[in-house]
């Protein structure tokens, strides 16, 4: 600040106080976060407001000041949201940014808003406020993803494709149980960002600068005007710790890892090799060298978004690993990494939605793969093992002879003739051949969690109901 006695010089306004002279360009540059931090700007107006009407009903300040600042506020909100806000880098950040615009505009007045507290539990609820908006965003994308793998799942409740393991053909399964596998994931997914929410919504505002402050300050007020749960307990633990943006990086990460998994399975099936799917021109590109090509670069970019998710989760562990309490500018470097990370994983989970929307399954292909690869080999095992009475491992012996045998003549097990099978056990009959059939093989799979369609139905029906 300068009047009549202290000549003008370059220290910084919000606190330069007992600094004689301005900091170096490279000081500045390093020092400064409002390049991004402009993010927060309406967490830290809406916390600004909750604070200084907080500070006019507990009677430290007067409400004539707690209006103008309030007022005041709105002004500069919707200067930022104009376009015409002058963002100033000398004034490091955000919150000094609007502060020093408040008195531009209000005066006097402005100077009393930061009584009672300190940009360290600012920074601190602003960031909460911002990362508990992108877990609701995130639990609102899912349950659009859900409802797309559902209504797919519908359609082909009873459509045979083959299961892998290993990537190679194991056992008949439907398209239904398989898009049901992905609502399981992503159920979870929406269930760990529920978790999170409830966990971070305590609010950070009043413990000051570490210690809590001497002004007799209502911190359940401000949580409440807030939307938090409660204050939080440790004026420490407030300003210092970000397990809340680990938690919403982590509960990313996990979500990113399914959507990559369910991203490269729609690469393969979209190939030519497979034709399960065909994803519609919104969500393909072209090649513009040749032009037969139909690609799944959406597909491939969130198979790819992990990289980013991941990475900024582990950068922001090793941003806050091992820093002694309380508040250290390391903590500055928290914002960018969850701002790539939710932007990535929003846009992720857009794209699998309209993509898993517009996407066509096709059936027959998917049921001739079923039929091909022996798929059937444990359902014939299974029915020596109930119908024959053969312990399983010779069953699986006996089983193995006639693939082999199969294999040999170039057919499929349900084209083997019941000579060829007594050949190999003679207590086989003609009963088997309702068994080789990849519809009666995954109608046979009952087991709570199998895949014989009336336990996919009553999968897709109960998540109907959860949703
Ligand atoms: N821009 C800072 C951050 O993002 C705000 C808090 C600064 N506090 C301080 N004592 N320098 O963390």
């Amino acid at each position: 600040m300068t009047d009549a006695k202290t000549p003008r010089n370059t220290a910084n306004a919000m606190w330069g106080g007992r600094f004689a002279a301005g900091p170096d360009a490279i000081m500045t540059a390093i020092n400064a976060s409002i390049g991004f931090d402009r993010r927060l700007y309406a967490q830290d107006i809406r916390g600004s407001r909750a604070h200084a009407a907080m500070l006019a009903a507990q009677g430290i300040i007067t409400s004539s000041d707690a209006e103008a600042i309030r007022e005041g506020l709105l002004t500069v909100l919707s200067e930022i949201e104009a376009g015409d806000f002058p963002f100033s880098e000398a004034l490091e950040d955000i919150h000094m940014n609007v502060e020093a615009r408040l008195k531009d505009i209000i005066g006097e007045p402005a100077g009393r808003l930061h009584t009672g507290r300190s940009r360290n539990d600012q920074v601190a609820t602003d960031f909460r406020l911002w990362v508990r908006d992108q877990c609701d965003a995130a639990i609102d994308g899912l349950r659009a993803l859900i409802g797309a793998a559902l209504a797919q799942a519908e359609v082909g409740a009873d459509w045979v494709m083959p299961g892998f393991t290993h990537l190679q053909t194991a056992q008949p399964v439907t398209w239904g149980h398989h898009m049901m596998a992905y609502v399981e994931m992503f159920g979870r997914d929406l269930s760990r960002f529920q978790d999170a929410r409830k966990r971070m919504n305590e609010s950070p505002l009043g413990a000051a600068a570490l210690a809590g402050t001497g002004y007799p300050i209502d911190r359940f007020a401000t949580a409440a005007a807030l939307d938090f749960d409660r204050p939080m307990a440790n004026s420490l633990d407030a300003v210092s710790d970000r397990d809340f943006a680990l938690e919403f990086l982590s509960a990313a990460s996990i979500c990113a890892v399914h959507l990559s998994r369910l991203a490269e399975e729609l690469v393969i099936w979209s190939s030519a090799q497979f034709r399960f799917v065909s994803m519609s021109d919104k969500w393909s590109t072209g090649s513009s060298i040749m032009p037969q090509k139909r690609n799944p670069d959406a597909a491939e970019l969130i198979r790819a978004k992990i990289g980013r998710i991941l990475g900024a989760t582990v950068a922001l562990f090793t941003v806050m690993k091992g820093l002694p309490l309380a508040y250290s500018k390391d903590m500055q470097e928290d914002k960018e990494q969850v701002f790539d990370a939710a932007d990535s994983l929003m846009l992720a989970l857009a794209a699998m939605t309209g993509m898993l929307s517009d996407l066509t399954a096709n059936r027959e292909k998917m049921e001739a793969a079923a039929s091909a690869g022996f798929s059937t080999a444990t359902d014939l095992a299974d029915w020596l093992v109930r119908e024959a009475g053969l312990p399983f491992r010779d069953a699986h012996h006996v089983t193995g002879s006639l693939v082999a045998m199969a294999e040999a003549k170039g057919v499929d097990l349900p084209d083997l003739t019941l000579e060829d099978m007594q050949s190999v056990n003679p207590a086989i009959t003609n009963d088997v051949f309702n068994v080789l059939g990849v519809h009666n093989s995954v109608a046979s799979r009952q087991s709570y969690g199998g895949t014989a369609p009336d336990q996919v139905r009553a999968q897709i029906a109960r998540w109907r109901d959860l949703l």
